[in-house]
């Protein structure tokens, strides 16, 4: 694979690195398409594209953006929404226009038109920088180990690990939903480029697999193996399995 691996000590120096990459791309491509993430992992990224903003450094206007994921049955003005998630860490801090961000629809009671609609849209745009955090079970987006590389947009079951990590953010386990939408393997795959970010302890193992181990299904980032382009950014901790081949 053609991947480019770097290992940060200091966090702040890995998100500016990355930042400073995508004011360098909007700005030589200002109708740049770009393929976002929700999550803790993307969130020092968006707050220093934000600054970049407000510096005038960067114009969000003719930018579109692609989300990964959505939960099915929340509310889009549900605290917990990435609808709400991209708004608040981003959206309305930029001048992007409302009309060019996409995020999948879990809340239409109408899976299938939702899935067919994001499908579309996707076929229609091709993403030029997808961003990535990885799951600790190795999921990209909400695809859950176990999915088909050749998935499109789908509806997931959320895996019994996923919904125990992201419940942080809800007040009880009960209330994280079951279920997701997210794009596929397939469509995240089709970017012309990706960026995979992950910091902390708990996604060393995944980080060691999407990188050295076999590709396989049960571990859907080792897919990025395949990707012309990819770039992984790592903290010392994500990284550490391999640096220290523990
Ligand atoms: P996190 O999630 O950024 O909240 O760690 C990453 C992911 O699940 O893809």
């Amino acid at each position: 694979m053609t991947v480019n691996i770097k290992v940060f000590n200091d966090i702040n120096q890995l998100y500016e690195e990355v930042a400073s990459y995508y004011v360098e791309k909007i700005n030589q491509n200002p109708n740049i398409c770009l393929g976002l993430a929700t999550g803790s992992t993307p969130i020092m990224l968006y707050q220093k594209l934000i600054m970049a903003y407000k510096d005038q450094k960067i114009s969000f206007k003719q930018v579109r953006t692609f989300n990964l994921d959505e939960y099915i049955g929340l509310h889009q003005n549900h605290k917990q929404s990435y609808y709400t998630f991209m708004k608040e860490q981003l959206f309305k801090h930029i001048d992007i226009q409302d009309d060019h961000t996409f995020i999948p629809r879990g809340d239409m009671n109408d899976d299938i038109k939702a899935i067919k609609t994001y499908q579309n849209l996707l076929d229609k745009n091709k993403i030029d920088i997808q961003l990535l955090g990885i799951g600790a079970n190795g999921h990209i987006g909400f695809n859950e180990p176990g999915t088909d590389f050749e998935s499109k947009t789908h509806v997931v079951k959320l895996a019994a690990k996923t919904r125990s990590d992201n419940a942080r953010l809800f007040n009880h386990l009960d209330e994280v939903p079951t279920h997701a939408i997210t794009m596929g393997i397939k469509e995240i795959m089709g970017a012309k480029e990706i960026i995979v970010i992950a910091v902390g302890q708990n996604k060393k193992d995944a980080v060691y697999e999407m990188i050295y181990g076999d590709i396989n299904i049960n571990l859907p980032a080792s897919i990025l193996q395949k990707h012309p382009n990819v770039s992984i950014y790592l903290d010392e901790a994500a990284a550490s399995k391999f640096q220290k081949g523990e």
